[in-house]
């Protein structure tokens, strides 16, 4: 499976799916990066790995449309199966999610359906919430929205601030991307309706896995 990233900053959930790929028996390669921030640090760290990278500034386009038309382009330049979102901050229209509906991923640092959108570590602690944790999900067009693949859950500490809470829940995040993606390309996963079946597959300790409930007459 040829996997395309978007990123827009740092790229460390970028990162883990690179080193995750790197292991020859995981069944995804990474066929590009796109970033749309010349200056996301996650462009060198992909470039010293000797993956592809490119950039599609959305600045130097006149609207979302044709920013998002050559992302598309881009992916399908490089026949990507799957795009996986990492840390990309533009909010992408119907019409990009529906081209790629079922075949584009997000994470987000949160419990979803809580807590969507920015700044969530210190919403999450004002809220007095006992769990935080992270979501791998398939995008819809609504944000942070979209069938749940994976999550996993950490406990918030009393004396917790957002950047060590933050730091905690990126450790899961990098866990459970990889494991998402290998679900996927494993074939292991079928969206019905709003929900995600997975098919066989493995609990990986500590990540909590909606639980798999293979429908009748499935192989
Ligand atoms: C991560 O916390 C991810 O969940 C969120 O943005 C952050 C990106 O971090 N969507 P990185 O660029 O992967 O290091």
């Amino acid at each position: 499976m040829r996997i395309v990233i978007l990123i827009s900053g740092r790229g460390s959930n970028m990162e883990a799916l690179i080193e995750a790929c790197a292991d020859p028996v995981f069944p995804a390669e990474i066929a590009l990066v796109i970033a749309n921030r010349p200056t996301a640090e996650g462009l060198a760290k992909a470039g010293g790995r000797q993956i592809p990278t490119t950039v599609i500034d959305h600045t130097t386009f006149a609207d979302r449309e044709a920013f998002e038309v050559a992302i598309d382009a881009a992916a399908r330049e490089a026949r990507a199966d799957l795009i996986c979102l990492a840390g990309f901050m533009r909010l992408l229209s119907p019409w990009l999610v529906g081209r790629w509906r079922g075949r584009m991923i997000n994470i987000h640092p949160s419990l979803l359906p809580a807590f969507r959108g920015l700044h969530v570590h210190e919403r999450v602690l004002e809220s007095g919430v006992r769990f935080s944790g992270c979501t791998v999900h398939f995008v819809s067009p609504e944000m942070d929205e979209g069938p749940i693949i994976a999550q996993a859950a950490i406990p918030v500490l009393p004396d917790d601030t957002p950047d060590a809470l933050a730091a905690r829940v990126l450790e899961q995040e990098h866990r459970i991307y990889p494991l998402a993606v290998r679900l996927i390309a494993e074939r292991r996963v079928r969206i019905t309706g709003h929900q995600v079946e997975l098919k066989d597959a493995p609990l990986a300790s500590g990540a909590l896995i909606n639980p798999a409930a293979p429908s009748p007459g499935d192989p």
